[in-house]
């Protein structure tokens, strides 16, 4: 038993090229995967949480938050945007930490993504189903309160209490089956409804930038770098830094391109690209929506669940019209992100399913619709379950923290990799190695470092209940420590 056993990197390859019925269906084109991370990415992130980060830690130097957060995703994008050109599969950083650094790791890393995905799905729909409950409000239906909100809520450090109006966050649960039903039936039409949804979200962010622009009062820009309150992340500096640890949620979604390596059309050329395409436009969109909002009203008045709101509100009525549109955008928008997320997580068990990691039944792939379709009816379900019953201020930190340390495992596995592979076949270079992952380390690590101690304890609580399955399931079913090489398993193909 070698718990540190590599799968061959030839073999991943031979199988993640592999056609028929029971395989993935490749039709995503260069731009259905950048239009894919725009989806994953611009979300809660930048609609709620750059009030919050505004105005209680940086000030507006929170312009500056968004530019070391998005410079770790850079560093972080090179690395990821390397292996998955290398190594087109389904599992993403998985699959990754499995050709690199062996079979222990990589299943760390792919208990480790749930946090991302699946728990950042439900996040992200919680999220949403505050934005829809007050549209909704606003246009005279309002919902009533007990089926609408969780029955568990967190006060003070992170402490778990009743709720006692919430019965279920139903709007929350509703989205998340919807959007699961959507990704059984096929990938091409999730990209498709995941176009439509970036290409309104989208204009709306254009419109916030290009019209919110002309009301900036560049007084609201002083002081940029609000004087530190004598209390670490309070302003200042560290302030800076505690506010990117928060925005760094604006990024996540990047890498959930990767776990579509499957379906690409030509994912060694158009992985890299839908990651850093993406990557790269949403960086310079946050920027700017960031200098936007904080110039249009002291960052002191962000603190609130809607800032892109409360700025655009503040022009009076000549921008009337553009709050209403705003709504329109982040109900979208996060709903595009919900999508994506829940697109990863299934692929990602799949990977593992058919590395027997996880039981064979999650490798299943729907003979006419080609999708994992089993996967993703159970991450639908579990997502809708967390989305109904907890609250987003628990979640919210975990999925951060979680997709932080799977960026800084990718990082360690390019340099082990140029040292123990070196003249393998590399369609995307990771440019300045070691340097590059060295500072994605250092960054996503300084980021993680920001994250309070409880959301660490929740890290490590998660991180034992994973390993325990790993040593009491996984390692007992592997493929790879069955038959000493690697070989796919035949999938068993549903019946039509
Ligand atoms: N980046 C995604 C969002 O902000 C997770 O909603």
């Amino acid at each position: 038993m070698n718990l540190f056993a590599r799968k061959s990197i030839d073999e991943l390859r031979a199988d993640a090229f592999q056609e028929g019925e029971h395989t993935l269906k490749r039709s995503l084109t260069a731009t259905n995967l950048v239009m894919l991370g725009i989806g994953a990415i611009i979300g809660a992130g930048i609609f709620v949480l750059t009030g919050t980060a505004a105005a209680k830690f940086a000030g507006p130097a929170v312009v500056l938050s968004f530019m070391l957060a998005g410079l770790g995703c850079l560093f972080a994008g090179l690395c990821y945007a390397e292996f998955a050109a290398m190594i087109p599969i389904a599992g993403s950083a998985y699959t990754y930490g499995y050709a690199t650094l062996g079979e222990l790791i990589a299943w760390i890393i792919g208990w480790d993504l749930i946090l991302e995905y699946l728990f950042g799905a439900a996040t992200v729909a919680v999220g949403w189903s505050g934005y829809f409950v007050a549209f909704l409000e606003e246009l005279g239906f309002p919902l009533s309160k007990g089926w609408t909100q969780a029955p568990l809520n967190v006060v003070g450090s992170h402490t778990l209490v009743q709720n006692p109006g919430g019965i279920i966050n139903l709007p929350a649960v509703i989205l998340v089956l919807l959007m699961t039903a959507l990704l059984v039936v096929g990938i091409s039409e999730s990209a498709k409804f995941n176009n439509v949804i970036v290409f309104v979200k989208g204009a709306i962010v254009l419109l916030v930038i290009g019209f919110g622009f002309k009301y900036v009062n560049t007084a609201n820009w002083h002081p940029f770098i609000p004087k530190n309150t004598g209390e670490f992340g309070h302003y200042g500096v560290s302030g800076v830094v505690r506010a990117a640890a928060v925005v760094f949620f604006a990024y996540i979604g990047f890498d959930a391109v990767s776990t579509a390596a499957q379906e690409a059309k030509n994912p060694q050329r158009d992985m890299p690209i839908g990651m850093l395409g993406s990557l790269a436009i949403c960086t310079v969109l946050y920027i700017l929506m960031a200098l936007v909002m904080t110039g249009m009203v002291p960052y002191t008045q962000l603190d609130v669940p809607h800032p892109v709101f409360v700025a655009i509100n503040a022009a009076g009525p000549a921008l009337k019209w553009l709050t209403y549109l705003i709504n329109i955008g982040a109900i979208a928008g996060l709903a595009s992100v919900v999508l994506v997320m829940l697109m990863g997580q299934p692929r990602i068990f799949y990977s593992m399913s058919r590395d027997g990691l996880l039981p064979a039944v999650f490798g299943k792939v729907h003979p006419r619709f080609r999708t994992p379709y089993i996967t993703t009816i159970v991450t639908g379900v579990v997502a809708a379950l967390v989305a109904g019953f907890f609250p987003i201020g628990l979640l919210g930190e975990l999925v951060s923290i979680g997709t932080l340390l799977a960026f800084v495992i990718v990082c360690g596995g390019v340099i082990y990799l140029r040292r123990a592979d070196p003249h393998r076949e590399r369609p995307f270079r990771t440019p300045m190695v070691p340097l590059v992952p060295i500072l994605g380390i250092l960054t996503c690590g300084y980021m993680m470092s920001a994250l309070p101690g409880d959301t660490w304890l929740r890290l490590v609580v998660w991180m034992a209940l994973g390993l325990a399955i790993y040593f009491l399931y996984s390692k007992n079913h592997s493929v790879l420590q069955r038959g000493g090489d690697y070989k796919p398993p035949e999938p068993t193909a549903a019946p039509r």
